[in-house]
């Protein structure tokens, strides 16, 4: 494999994919909204860090511009954002729940869609969606989480019909929940170590080809409910 994109690769589980991708690519191009904050990875030899927000449209437009004629075999979508621990049912704010599903659907979606040139230039041509098994309807048995259990089923929903729009260029597309894992997202009683997880679906992704396009999977390889 040869170049990959991973967004929001500061910190958290974008960084340990950076890391690790750094010893099986060529380069790896790294997103962050601060490209002036990324101690970790500017100590990664083959690494091109790039500004990306994911909230702003402009940002999004001149990301795409800047990496026209590269060629991407794998994009992971990683970035996101959960801002519902302070929200109660009674006083959802139309605002912040719109910013949500922005960061965690729409950015990345659109952004996906704008760099199919990249991904039919590459050889492997795989997009990975790193959603959540909160996103999940069928597994919902706790309630509460509106922007963020429905910025990533409105995720899942769009990347499964990118999934379908796009098998006949063989492109695939993955839907990935990493796991309950120990990041400033995830805190610090997630069951699960950065590396643990990062470890686990990199085998996931290796392994996942068009045959499996459209899929909604654990970090384990499990298929989950939607
Ligand atoms: N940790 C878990 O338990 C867990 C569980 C299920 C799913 N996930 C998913 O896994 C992915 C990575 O999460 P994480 O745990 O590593 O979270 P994290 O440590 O909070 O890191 C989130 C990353 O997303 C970036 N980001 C946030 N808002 C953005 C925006 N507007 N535009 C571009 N980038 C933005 C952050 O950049 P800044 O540093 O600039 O904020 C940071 O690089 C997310 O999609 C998350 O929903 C995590």
């Amino acid at each position: 494999m040869k170049n990959i994109l991973i967004t929001g690769a500061n910190r958290g589980i974008g960084l340990m994919f950076a890391q690790s991708f750094a010893d099986i690519v060529n380069t790896v191009y790294a997103t962050a909204r601060d490209i002036s904050n990324c101690d970790e990875l500017k100590k990664i030899k083959n690494i091109e860090i790039l500004e990306l927000d994911l909230l702003d449209k402009n940002s999004i437009k001149l990301f795409c511009a800047e990496v026209k004629d590269i060629p991407f075999d794998l994009i992971l979508n990683n970035a996101g954002t959960f801002q519902d621990e302070q929200m109660e049912e009674t006083n959802l704010d139309p605002e912040l729940w719109l910013d949500e599903i922005m960061i965690n659907a729409i950015g990345p979606i659109t952004l996906t869609q704008k760099l199919k040139e990249n991904l039919m230039n590459g050889v492997d041509k795989k997009v990975i969606f790193i959603s959540s098994q909160m996103g999940s309807i069928d597994d919902n048995y706790s309630g509460g989480y509106y922007f963020y259990r429905t910025s990533k089923s409105a995720l899942n929903s769009a990347a499964k019909s990118l999934s379908i729009d796009w098998k006949a260029n063989n492109i695939a597309v993955l839907m990935l929940h990493p796991g309950w894992v120990k990041t400033d997202m995830g805190g610090s009683k997630a069951k699960l170590e950065i590396s643990e997880s990062v470890t686990s679906m990199l085998h996931v992704i290796d392994s996942f080809d068009i045959s499996k396009t459209g899929s909604f999977v654990n970090y384990d390889g499990k298929k989950l409910e939607w």
